[in-house]
């Protein structure tokens, strides 16, 4: 089945911001002589996270860890737990969190809380796209993809009920 989308953002946008990215990236880490590691927070950050390491020169881990959503929850249900742990250890290395999408902010903040638990060498935030109005929590985001009004988007790993990932684009569902 196919439903109308709009596109928001399309690929060759997309391609571009990645590689923008990962210049931007690439300059950060040149002088760190720690190890680095990529954390993508399943599933949403999978496919940017697949192009965006390749734009990265540095040799680096991926590491992955899914963290239970609140769904449309109030904010007093916002509890974000591990459901998959990473499977390395990130002690002393440089951490790059690379996320799909920051609504609330809630995930990434107790992500980071989380992870600063375990004594990385440093942590700094990824994430292709933004939607400051939505924002209930300050998070430093040191590489940003693109901001965008307060839209329901899907594609280019965004999904909608799980579907949709895989739309080379990123689009805005006819509802
Ligand atoms: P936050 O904790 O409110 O920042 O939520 C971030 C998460 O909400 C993202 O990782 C997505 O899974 C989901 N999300 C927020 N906005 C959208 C959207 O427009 N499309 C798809 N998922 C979204
Ligand atoms: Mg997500």
């Amino acid at each position: 089945m196919t439903v109308p989308m709009r596109v928001m953002i399309s690929t060759d946008e997309i391609q571009a911001k990645v590689k923008q990215l990962g210049e931007q990236i690439n300059q950060f880490y040149a002088n760190s002589d720690k190890d680095l590691v990529l954390i993508g927070l399943l599933r949403g950050s999978v496919i940017f996270m697949a192009d965006l390491c390749r734009t990265i020169e540095k040799p680096h881990e991926l590491d992955f860890m899914t963290v239970s959503s609140y769904g449309g929850g109030t904010v007093s249900s916002r509890d974000v737990k591990i459901l998959k742990d990473l499977d390395g250890n990130i002690q002393g290395k440089d951490v790059l969190v690379v996320e799909d999408i920051i609504d609330s902010g809630n995930t990434l903040s107790k992500v980071v809380e989380m992870l600063q638990t375990r004594n990385p060498n440093s942590i700094e935030l990824c994430t292709l796209v933004s939607k400051p109005s939505r924002r209930e929590i300050e998070l430093d985001v040191k590489f940003l993809g693109f901001e965008v009004e307060d839209r329901f988007i899907v594609g280019y790993g965004l999904d909608y009920d799980q579907k949709y990932r895989h739309i080379p684009f990123i689009g805005e569902i006819g509802l």
